[in-house]
């Protein structure tokens, strides 16, 4: 009791109101510590973005141009991105223990490009705890007449699995080859995940993309897709950024790139730092040199 200070008010804060802390990423507020805390690995609180560098396709199509060696042509990178979205073989493999980055773990996989896409299943909980996942990665086929209610079904049990144990959930919205990939399509895929417990939906920049964003209730992060040029690629996350996305999750237009890290850097400039598509470019090529 010695420890225990009487007559001194200001100790107690008498008359000041516990401020209340809020949250920095939309459709957020009401989760646990623990997601929030996971959330705040993946989005700099700073900005409310991320830049995640995204290396899973080796899941689906093995060794693909520029993930040949994942040691050599990813491992560079890492500094320079926010979070990591791969595979857990590639994780344990390749990604340093102490690169401190956010994982975006791959939790679904199945077929490959071999046969038919999207007919997957998900990993155990257990293992995206042990390798301390920020969040887990599931694809959700909307509108794929074979496939779409399993892997709805696969995100409803990575969301269950995630409010027991406090990791966000990401739903990743897979394009069947029929699919028009237009605002429409991307604003219902989008708002399925997230209605469906996703914490957190990775989709495709479009035509009418501020009405996907504002539809959809949690962060929406947008994947490159094929490699354009580097200019066309940062006009691609300047548009994205501009019109409500909150980051990337950007693989072959950062590691197919002539110069990866010149261009991981730079797209972080255009998310966390506001640069404009030409600004970016000359940051590109100064790093280039
Ligand atoms: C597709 O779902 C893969 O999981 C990739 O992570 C995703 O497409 C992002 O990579 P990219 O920017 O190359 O499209």
């Amino acid at each position: 009791m010695d420890g225990i200070r009487e007559n001194r008010d200001k100790d107690y804060g008498i008359g000041i109101p516990v401020a209340g802390q809020g949250y920095f990423l939309k459709g957020s507020d009401n989760l646990d510590w623990g997601m929030k805390d996971r959330l705040a690995r993946i989005f700099r609180p700073s900005t409310g973005r991320t830049v995640m560098l995204a290396f899973d396709h080796g899941y689906i199509m093995g060794p693909t141009s520029g993930l040949e060696r994942l040691d050599l042509s990813i491992t560079p990178l890492i500094p320079y991105a926010d979070s990591l979205m791969c595979s857990r073989g590639s994780l344990r493999s390749v990604v340093p223990t102490t690169s401190g980055k956010a994982i975006c773990l791959r939790y679904s996989a199945g077929s490959s490009i071999l046969t038919e896409l999207n007919n997957e299943v998900v990993l155990d909980p257990k293992d995206a705890i042990r390798v301390n996942a920020s969040a887990m990665a599931v694809m959700v086929a909307m509108g794929n007449q074979n496939f779409e209610a399993k892997t709805i079904e696969n995100l409803v049990r990575t969301a269950d699995a995630g409010y027991k144990y406090g990791i966000p959930t990401m739903g990743v919205t897979a394009v069947g080859t029929d699919m028009v990939r237009d605002a429409k399509y991307f604003g219902l895929a989008a708002r399925v995940c997230a209605e469906n417990g996703a914490n957190i939906v990775k989709t495709y920049y479009c035509d009418g993309f501020a009405k996907v964003v504002n539809a959809c209730p949690v962060p929406i992060v947008i994947a490159g897709g094929k490699k354009l040029p580097e200019l066309e690629a940062l006009e691609l996350c300047y548009n994205a950024i501009n019109e409500g996305a909150a980051g990337v999750d950007m693989g072959r237009n950062v590691f197919q790139s002539e110069h990866p890290a010149a261009m991981i850097q730079a797209v972080s400039g255009v998310v966390h730092e506001g640069l404009t598509p030409k600004q970016g470019y000359e940051k590109f090529k100064e790093l280039s040199k």
